[in-house]
């Protein structure tokens, strides 16, 4: 069993976490628990959970549907009716069993609920594994806006039971290692030249392990990305505004695979700035596309992607900010990029997705 410690909390990872979790119920006398997930986490989860954690049978649980477009502010309202009708009271633990739109989401009804109530995390999914369980942002969707209504909470524990990895569809593992292949290009080289040549992921707990030690030494840092946690957010100006524009339509990406659409076209506009060499550019493209089945985004949505990179919550004083590399393993901040750049660069991603190389 391994920890990681960061702000106030634990970061548990193993196969059976539960022993930990069962230590944490004991030592904090909470009045009740709410178990937020979602149906996919429900059905495959939800009984080991209960199995493995007596204190757990009271707990009541909160179902909602899987996906980003639940985590919106009607969810919310539902649940927090439903908390207030069950009598939750400020001594209550609210457990985000899910991925990351269940622990983005629960994280944020907790944090404001009667002022804030306690949370844990116990993340199902890579992608919440690798990042969104960890680091204390919490939000929902509004506006056709990702995560721009939130707060930082840091959640009183994490655990990461890592018999859930073996369980995941490829495209979940890929969607999570898309968050963990961020890691690796803005602060670790190591990792990235292992994690480049190992298409299949076949070593992916030692990678996220790895990760969110990575993730853990920013947030600490920084926690309120005031300033080096900027860094994590290379590949999201873009892949957010990707994901938002085609969440609902056919072309619906998941997080990771958005963000690997925006990690390829920040990594042009950082070589295009001059901050990382076309040798560098093209081994984070290679890889990219060794790992991932890439889709082109249609240039009719181009606009809209630039509309919404001008709202990103990154910018200031009316300037685009953008997280940028400025070389493999390290990550320039606050670099401000023309809209025209924005729209070669998804040009240029549009053309790797077409070259056959
Ligand atoms: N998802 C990036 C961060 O937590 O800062």
């Amino acid at each position: 069993m391994k920890a990681i410690a960061s702000i106030g909390y634990k970061v548990h990872f193993g196969k059976n976490v539960f022993k930990e979790l069962n230590s944490f119920l004991t030592k904090n006398k909470y009045s009740k628990y709410f178990v937020i997930c979602d149906q996919n986490s429900f059905h495959n989860c939800y009984t080991e959970l209960l199995t493995n954690c007596k204190k757990l049978q009271s707990a009541e649980i909160i179902e909602i549907d899987p996906g980003e477009s639940s985590k919106n502010l009607d969810t919310c309202a539902q649940i927090w009716e439903t908390m207030l009708e069950l009598n939750a009271d400020r001594n209550t633990l609210v457990i985000n069993l899910g991925g990351g739109v269940v622990s983005d989401m629960g994280g944020f009804i907790a944090s404001v609920y009667k002022r804030g109530v306690d949370f844990i995390n116990i993340p199902t999914t890579l992608l919440s594994m690798a990042d969104a369980s960890v680091g204390g942002k919490t939000g929902i969707d509004f506006a056709n806006l990702k995560n721009v209504i939130g707060t930082i909470t840091q959640p009183k524990a994490v655990f990461v039971n890592i018999n859930y990895l073996s369980s995941l569809s490829q495209r979940d593992t890929k969607n999570g290692a898309a968050e963990i292949l961020k890691m690796a290009l803005v602060s670790d080289k190591v990792l990235w030249k292992r994690m480049k040549s190992d298409y299949e992921l076949k070593s992916i707990g030692e990678y996220l392990y790895r990760s969110v030690e990575l993730k853990n030494r920013f947030v600490k840092k920084d926690p309120s990305e005031k300033n080096v946690r900027k860094a994590l957010n290379f590949g999201h100006t873009i892949g957010h505004a990707v994901e938002a524009v085609l969440l609902g339509t056919d072309d619906e990406l998941l997080h990771g695979e958005a963000v690997i659409v925006g990690m390829i076209a920040e990594s042009f506009i950082s070589y295009k700035k001059k901050l990382i060499t076309k040798n560098d550019l093209d081994e984070i493209v290679s890889c990219f596309k060794n790992t991932f089945t890439l889709s082109p985004v249609h240039p009719q949505h181009f606009t809209a992607i630039d509309l919404l990179i001008l709202n990103d919550k990154k910018n200031s004083n009316g300037k685009v900010l953008f997280s940028l590399l400025d070389k493999i393993g390290s990550c320039k901040i606050n670099q401000i990029v023309p809209a025209i750049l924005v729209k070669s660069s998804l040009e240029y991603y549009n053309s790797v997705v077409h070259d056959k190389n």
